[in-house]
């Protein structure tokens, strides 16, 4: 009795450490989808190990280089004894034409446009949003790398229990070839795809580290300076200095500015403003037990890479550089 308990356990932390903050403590959704395990039930194996090592791509959901003994674990763990479901790999042939016309009238305004996926990400709780569950993208293609046709297939046929994702054999009569058209249709926007070479690298530091000519206190003061005339000069009405925080690691002091400039996290926030809390803009001085006065950047770009996402690396990209602009002046 006691073995599978703990190879379930395992499963569990690594959901907490890496998945948790976006699915969900009790898997019910936040910036990720719901997982509870009668969701899983229509997902095979396969397209578990396969969303795990390959994200969604443009969306938020990162890849991660597990090893196949963790994701086991892990698949065990979201399926909590259901069993899985197998799917039969080979291509469902349809009529992309008809299957095109079948998703405009039926699952478009869901899944929108171009097969694009709803607005936002995940699952909302707070703020206004067209729906409760954004609808996936059915075009990403670490989707379609991992769907099996028959999967699909499955979904359109039976829904998904407890969304909005209902059975349209039940609904609306759709017959055997209506489905296969709609697969067909879906499975089209599928390109090369190679999981492995998604992540950008970044050729920069974690971070930046500028050694200051002035005393701690005086490179605190030039710092704040900076960073409100920065932004005052971007967008008077948006600058925000959040204040100071001060506390002292053995010799060391430490001090922590924080600063934001909306207008960066503009585009970031749009995909979803829950991400916001992931970003805190902030600039820490240090001054050493030598009384060397330095501020240290946290290079963004990285903690942001793995998201895949243009969009939120393109904003924080320019965030980074406008942080070092800033400092540079502060330090001038
Ligand atoms: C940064 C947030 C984030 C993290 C971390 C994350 N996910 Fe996701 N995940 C998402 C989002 C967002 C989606 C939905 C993709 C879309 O909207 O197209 C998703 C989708 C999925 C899906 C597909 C669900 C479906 O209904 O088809 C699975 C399975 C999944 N995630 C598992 C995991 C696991 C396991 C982990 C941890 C190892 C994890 N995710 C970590 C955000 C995240
Ligand atoms: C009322 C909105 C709505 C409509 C209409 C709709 N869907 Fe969905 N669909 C969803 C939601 C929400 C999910 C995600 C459910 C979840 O996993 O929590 C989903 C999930 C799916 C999935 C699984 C994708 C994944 O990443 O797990 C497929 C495939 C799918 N839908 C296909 C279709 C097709 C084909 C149609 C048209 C016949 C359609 N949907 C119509 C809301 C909708």
């Amino acid at each position: 009795m006691l073995l599978p308990l703990l190879s379930l356990a395992g499963g569990e932390k690594i959901y907490s450490e890496f998945c948790e903050n976006c699915h969900g403590f009790s898997r019910q959704g936040s910036l990720g989808l719901p997982l509870y395990s009668s969701i899983i039930a229509n997902y095979s194996d396969r397209y578990l190990q396969r969303t795990i090592k390959s994200g969604r791509p443009g969306r938020i959901m990162p890849k991660f280089n597990f090893s196949d003994a963790q994701i086991v674990k892990l698949i065990k763990f979201l399926r909590a004894g259901i069993k899985a479901p197998k799917y039969d790999t080979t291509p469902i042939k349809g009529n992309i034409k008809a299957g095109h016309y079948t998703y405009e009238k039926y699952c478009q305004r869901c899944h929108g446009v171009d097969l694009k996926g709803g607005q936002g990400i995940g699952k909302n709780f707070s703020w206004k949003k067209d729906r409760k569950i954004s609808p996936p993208s059915l075009a990403n293609q670490g989707f379609l790398y991992s769907a099996e046709d028959q999967m699909i297939k499955h979904i359109i046929v039976n829904g998904i229990k407890d969304t909005e994702m209902i059975s349209f054999t039940k609904a609306f009569n759709f017959t055997e070839q209506t489905v296969d058209d709609l697969v067909g249709f879906i499975r089209s926007h599928e390109r090369p795809f190679d999981y492995k070479h998604v992540t950008k690298q970044i050729d920069e530091p974690m971070s930046f580290v500028y050694t200051s000519p002035y005393k701690l206190e005086e490179t605190i003061n030039r710092l704040q300076e900076s960073a409100a005339a920065y932004n005052f000069r971007v967008y008077p009405n948006r600058a925000l200095l959040q204040g100071l925080g001060e506390f002292e690691i053995g010799d060391e002091k430490q001090v922590v500015v924080r600063f934001c400039n909306f207008r960066n996290m503009q585009a970031f926030l749009k995909l979803d403003p829950r991400l916001g809390v992931m970003l805190p803009c902030r600039a820490t001085v240090i001054e050493d037990e030598q009384g060397k006065v330095s501020i240290v950047l946290e290079n963004y770009k990285h903690a942001v890479a793995r998201f895949n996402n243009e969009q939120i690396s393109q904003s924080v990209g320019d965030l980074v550089e406008e942080m070092q602009e800033m400092v540079k002046e502060a330090l001038w």
